[in-house]
């Protein structure tokens, strides 16, 4: 069952929600008390935001195809991601710099994820550092850790081993930013960190001292200058080395990548286009997704993000093959709007709606969603 602790009445968040009905609420809410730029840097895609758009409405031009009469008395949610226990198939993406949005960022966004046991994943660029969210978030639920491939390798090495000796069950190596993408938004209003927020997981560190000071620099320039933009798949095989964490590419776009990637050892393939603020033009996800699943063929777990904004969404990415379904800006508006508990109420309404979507589709279990309940809509198309 979705969520057991809301049924029982024992949400310790409900008192806290927002009189919000769906996740769009929160995105009207966040642009109206955001600042400018961070509001900008939240939703902003690359250039002409046209895969921003298709990631969405991609969603829309595949329809549902119930099945009727299948025993949808208990419609279960619970799943696994590489072997660990989660309530939902519906998990939290990285994203940078939460306490722009909310105070208590990846901390708030740590709680609300462990209270519902949803798997969180943290981005290399947060303001709460790895052990911090690790020891104040607490909770049994899994989080991931999010890699950017550092000029410094030691640095690297350290966030991984750091992030393994806190209990981060996986790494999640972000392969689809070599450089950061043309986003208007930022170049516009020049967004960088508040001088009250640090990167916090260099912090400390000698090595970073230099570059921490060019916080101020515009976030772009400031990322290029630190990430290792010559990587390439051999460095897989060097990130194998150091960790004895599974490793899962995020990023792949296409059958090829994902077959590199299973050469070189990956436990995972997620399908992103990190939110379409990299490259435009580039297909939406949930279209690349069945290619990706094809040529994994059940050899790994495959995940899916961009774009999910309903449990209809989430649905049809699960019966086209994605394990767990990831989402970014909804959890962001959450936390803007309500910090954790915000997140949470998000959280509940993808949940709500999921489960609904999967009774009224005859679908008892999240591990056994056919494929023949997603059809695009062209099909019904008349073409008299
Ligand atoms: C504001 C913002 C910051 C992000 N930061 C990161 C990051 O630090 N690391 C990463 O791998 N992906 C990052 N992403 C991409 C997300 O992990 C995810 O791929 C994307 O948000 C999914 O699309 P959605 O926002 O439509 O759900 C970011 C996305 C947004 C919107």
């Amino acid at each position: 069952m979705a969520r057991a602790p809301v049924q029982d009445g024992r949400d310790p968040y409900r008192h806290l929600y927002l009189p919000f009905i769906r996740v769009e609420q929160f995105h009207g809410k966040a642009r109206s008390i955001l600042p400018r730029d961070v509001y900008g840097y939240f939703s902003s895609g690359a250039t002409d935001e046209k895969s921003l758009k298709e990631n969405q409405e991609a969603f829309g031009r595949l329809l549902l195809r119930w099945r009727c009469l299948r025993g949808v008395a208990n419609v279960d949610l619970s799943t696994t991601v590489q072997g660990t226990s989660v309530s939902s198939p519906i998990c939290v993406a990285p994203t940078a710099m939460q306490r722009t949005a909310h105070p208590d960022g990846e901390v708030a966004m740590g709680k609300s994820c462990a209270y519902s046991n949803t798997l969180m994943t943290l981005s290399t660029w947060a303001t709460s550092s790895i052990e911090e969210v690790s020891d104040k978030a607490g909770g049994t639920s899994p989080r991931w850790f999010q890699l950017y491939v550092l000029k410094d390798r030691r640095i690297t090495q350290r966030l991984v081993e750091r992030a393994e000796k806190s209990g981060y069950k996986a790494i999640v190596l972000t392969i689809d930013l070599p450089r950061t993408g043309i986003r208007y938004a930022d170049k516009r209003s020049g967004f960088k960190l508040p001088s009250h927020l640090v990167l916090a997981n260099f912090l400390g560190l000698e090595e970073f001292a230099t570059e921490n000071d060019k916080r101020f620099a515009t976030l772009s320039d400031f990322a290029d200058s630190l990430f290792d933009i010559s990587i390439s798949w051999e460095n897989l095989d060097w990130l194998k080395s150091i960790t004895k964490l599974p490793i899962i590419a995020k990023g792949v776009m296409n059958a090829e990548d994902a077959n590199e990637a299973l050469r070189r050892g990956v436990s995972g393939i997620w399908v992103s286009n990190h939110g379409a603020r990299q490259l435009d033009s580039t297909a939406a996800t949930i279209e690349v997704l069945p290619e990706v699943v094809h040529a994994v063929n059940d050899r790994v777990e495959v995940y899916v993000d961009g774009g999910v904004r309903n449990g209809g969404d989430v649905l049809k990415a699960l019966a086209l093959g994605a394990r767990a379904v990831f989402v970014g800006r909804p959890a962001l508006w959450g936390l803007a709007c309500n910090g954790e508990a915000g997140v949470s109420q998000v959280l509940e309404l993808l949940n709500k709606e999921l489960e609904l979507s999967m009774a009224l589709c005859g679908c008892p279990s999240v591990l056994d969603v056919p494929e023949s309940i997603v059809v695009p809509a062209a099909r019904y198309r008349s073409t008299l």
